[in-house]
């Protein structure tokens, strides 16, 4: 059994997860709500959350999953993401450990992401090609095994959810706006309006021109034709990131290869995309944003940290 604890962005979260991948408790506490009136997540606010959080969750999670006596390892994410948000979720993870000489096993949020993949019921086996698009990242990978990958492209600018989340701000959606946008966009005409995204270079992305557009296109309209035309707006929108990420999949797929291709991350239960893709794997719905199944996951593959070598563990924000 392994307990795996998740606190990198907004999420509080908890899971127990078995040594084969059937995950029996999955908690999450998403703090979206109250980072919504700031359109964003706050990270000092977002820290004192996890506080308050983690304990009740992790003990939801152990309640309907497993007894602390029956967890061999815990697992946690070590980064990236808001360093302090991160530290909550390691504090915890370290004592927890610490207290029952259990091993630590620190996770990078990336490969957890991947190995949502790897859970029951249908786990899916490397190699494939991966495109892992969340908040903080876009990524095109070659995963040649379990936790050893090779990146093909990134983005030089927004990551697609952070399109998503700044165009549901142009248009006065809520946040997060990916959910917010690829809701209204089912009521709209994907084709009302030209958003062209920049096309760079070899495998990579850029999404900050296409934030551009829409802001002249709000602006052209005024206040109450955006507000009239929101929906139509929002699947032009949705539709061109959309596009852009399966272009470059096809592009990715075609350089390397690789003919099995999956998708992670919040932006992977986009559900014009996943309508686009119809042969291509889909993280499940309630794996794509951030949860510890998948971190729990993803320690199946990494080298555990001995008891009680593990104290100094410290979180990074960031990739070197
Ligand atoms: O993976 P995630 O929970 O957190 C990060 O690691 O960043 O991804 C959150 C991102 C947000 O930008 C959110 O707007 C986007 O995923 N997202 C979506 C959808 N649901 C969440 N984007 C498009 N369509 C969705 N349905
Ligand atoms: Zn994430």
């Amino acid at each position: 059994m392994i307990l795996g604890i998740e606190t990198s962005c907004d999420e509080t979260a908890a899971a127990v997860v078995t040594n084969d991948g059937h995950v029996l408790a999955s908690v999450v506490s998403s703090q979206a709500e109250l980072h919504a009136r700031y359109g964003g997540v706050v990270p000092e606010v977002a820290s004192r959350r996890h506080l308050d959080l983690v304990a009740p969750v992790v003990r939801e999670a152990l309640a309907g999953g497993a007894s602390l006596d029956r967890v061999e390892r815990v697992a946690v994410t070590q980064g990236p993401g808001l360093v302090g948000a991160l530290l909550v979720g390691v504090a915890a993870a370290k004592a927890i450990a610490w207290a029952r000489r259990l091993p630590l096993v620190p996770v990078d949020h990336l490969e957890g992401h991947i190995a949502s993949l790897y859970l029951e019921p249908e786990p899916l086996e490397p190699p494939f090609l991966c495109l892992l698009a969340s908040g903080g990242h876009t990524l095109l990978l070659a995963v040649r095994e379990h936790g050893r990958s090779e990146r093909l492209g990134t983005t030089l600018d927004d990551a697609a959810g952070e399109a998503f989340d700044k165009g549901a701000r142009l248009l006065g959606l809520g946040y997060p706006g990916g959910t917010e946008i690829d809701r209204i966009a089912r009521e709209g005409d994907p084709s009302a309006f030209s958003f062209p995204v920049a096309r760079v270079p070899g495998l990579d992305f850029s999404f900050s021109g296409l934030k551009t557009a829409l802001l002249y296109a709000v602006r052209g309209l005024g206040e109450s034709e955006t507000e009239r035309r929101k929906a139509d707006l929002a699947a032009s929108y949705q539709r061109a990131i959309v596009r852009a990420l399966v272009q470059r999949i096809e592009d990715a797929a075609a350089q390397t290869g690789l003919d099995r291709i999956a998708i992670v991350g919040g932006v992977a239960a986009n559900s014009e995309l996943r309508a686009a893709l119809p042969g291509v794997r889909f993280a499940s719905l309630e794996l794509c944003t951030d949860n510890a199944a998948m971190i729990a996951s993803a320690a199946r593959y990494v080298e555990a940290l001995p008891y009680p070598g593990y104290l100094g563990l410290d979180a990074y924000a960031s990739l070197s």
